[in-house]
């Protein structure tokens, strides 16, 4: 049986300068490559404290986030209220996505996939052929 787990944030502080309140290096490329291709949904699974869906929802993409931590959403949907951002939040497994296919133009899942056994990773897999 595949054991999802999310992370514990409750021992993470809010601090400005940790890294997961600073977009990745890569993320700023992939902003500007997929609105240089005018995608416009964008989905950030295993949201975490949410950096990438306050950059992404900070340069006008429909963003929504997910995250099995309900500290997690909690946490990005505050951030996101502060800054006056609209988002679509929702809490759930990975393994079992809530989603219609073909609801977003991307996605980003940055640090998320190994965080499931080999079992999920291979449930996932599965899934990703049969929507080809
Ligand atoms: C290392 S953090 C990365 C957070 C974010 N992607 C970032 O780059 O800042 C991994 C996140 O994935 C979430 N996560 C782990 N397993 C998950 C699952 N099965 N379904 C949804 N989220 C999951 C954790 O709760 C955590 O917020």
């Amino acid at each position: 049986m595949v054991k999802s787990k999310g992370w514990d944030w409750t021992i993470v502080k809010d601090d400005q300068n940790s890294i997961w309140k600073n977009p990745s290096i890569e993320s700023f490329y992939l902003l500007n490559r997929w609105q240089s291709l005018n995608f416009k949904n964008f989905l950030d699974l295993g949201c975490g404290l949410g950096r990438h869906t306050v950059l992404f929802a900070k340069n006008n993409f429909k963003v929504s986030c997910f995250d099995i931590s309900e500290e997690a959403i909690n946490r990005t949907k505050k951030w996101c209220e502060e800054e006056n951002l609209k988002c679509n939040y929702k809490i759930g497994d990975m393994l079992e996505l809530p989603y219609e296919d073909n609801s977003f133009d991307c996605i980003l899942c940055r640090n998320v996939i190994s965080h499931t056994d080999t079992k999920g990773i291979k449930k996932n897999n599965k899934r990703d052929k049969k929507s080809t």
